[in-house]
């Protein structure tokens, strides 16, 4: 059997814009090709950052661009993580965050969250940071109502505590209105912003940024130049060469339509087949659905018993801190399988829940 895989949060091959990125990247090195061939500002490509600053109303000093959003994650976890800070994160929350703050010796602790997102009152303050992915949260799929987004942005304004605000799928929307970021209700203070080019152009152009307090974007760009020297500016002036030819707009609209399909096929295939006791996140947006088992399901049993039989998923205990959570839950991604795969992938999962569990081992 062909393993359908949920655990892949890539977009689907035909999401990527790969003609017009052709166009804009030779376009890009013949206009400026001295330029974003050689050595540049360790900050990014210029065009880029103003174009950035103009979008969020700060100035280009506050804006660091960098390959891919996690690497801005990466330089602002070196700069505000020494071993033993305590950090607070989502429970669940992005598995790659919690391995960046671990590597630095931080102490993650997840904030309890539901369905409208993390709690604020189960916030245990004082923190270095809140790290929060509050729309179509990676893992859970789940968005951070307003008035909790409001809370958030009034402890920040009051300095009480510093949001680092992950926002890579916000423009991935299928239904509802759009929300105000936090960064945008806290007017910046006490908000760190990171954006992402690669869910809504593509991940392997590798173009992602942070918006920050310009004190904290030197440090940052430090720290950047003895990594990096400059960043990949070519994919930057693509990016840069999209915008401005307003293709991003239609770009997003095309890349909703191929997801939102997707994301209806796995929920009309849960609601079908699964079994009474499980039951799911439904988001509006972004890549993936949490899926929390019956009492007494082992999210691991489970996936070993999948893989045998071709369906796989990422187990929920993956998006914790070690031992706290996420053993009866699943993370299901819908963006890279086709919705026919999802429908059959789905059928496998239900037929592994149906099916009697394997004996344990007698003592
Ligand atoms: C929440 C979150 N943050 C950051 C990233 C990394 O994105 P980039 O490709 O910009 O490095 C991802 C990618 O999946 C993500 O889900």
């Amino acid at each position: 059997v062909d393993t359908i895989a949920f655990t892949r949060g890539v977009p689907a091959p035909e999401c990527l814009p790969v003609e017009a990125l052709a166009d804009c990247a030779r376009a890009a090195v013949e206009r400026d090709g001295a330029t974003i061939l050689n050595y540049g500002p360790v900050a990014g490509y210029g065009p880029l950052r103003e174009w950035v600053a103009e979008r969020h109303g700060v100035t280009p000093d506050q804006v660091l661009v960098t390959n891919g959003s996690l690497q801005g994650l990466s330089l602002l976890a070196a700069v505000l993580v020494d071993p033993g800070t305590r950090v607070l994160v989502e429970g669940p929350t992005y598995d790659r965050a919690l391995h960046i703050v671990a590597r630095h010796g931080g102490e993650p602790h997840a904030v309890s969250m539901d369905d409208d997102g993390l709690d604020p009152d189960a916030l245990e303050l004082p923190a270095a940071f809140l790290y929060t992915i509050p729309t179509f949260q990676n893992p859970s799929g789940r968005t951070l109502s307003l008035e909790r987004r409001r809370r958030l942005a009034e402890l920040a304004r009051e300095g009480r505590l510093l949001v680092v605000e992950d926002d890579p799928y916000s423009l991935v929307r299928y239904e509802g209105e759009p929300l105000p970021s936090i960064y945008q209700l806290a007017e910046g203070e006490g908000v760190v912003y990171s954006f992402s080019f690669s869910k809504i152009v593509a991940p392997g152009l590798r173009v992602g940024y942070l918006v920050a307090p310009v004190e904290l974007v030197s440090r940052l760009e430090a720290l950047a130049v003895q990594t990096y020297l400059t960043p990949a500016l070519l994919p930057q002036a693509t990016v840069h060469e999209f915008v401005s030819r307003e293709l991003l707009e239609s770009n997003v609209a095309r890349v909703v339509g191929l997801l939102r399909e997707r994301r209806d096929a796995m929920l009309e295939a849960l609601e079908a087949d699964l079994p009474d006791g499980a039951s799911w996140s439904r988001p509006q947006g972004g890549y993936f659905t949490w899926l929390d088992f019956s009492e007494g399901t082992d999210a691991a049993e489970l996936l070993a018993r999948g893989e045998e039989q071709g369906v796989t998923f990422v187990a929920g205990r993956d998006f914790f801190p070690p031992g706290r959570g996420g053993d009866g839950s699943a993370r299901l991604a819908y963006s890279f399988v086709s919705p026919a795969e999802i429908r059959i992938g789905a059928a496998r999962l239900a037929a592994l829940l149906r099916e009697p569990r394997s004996s344990p081992v007698p003592v």
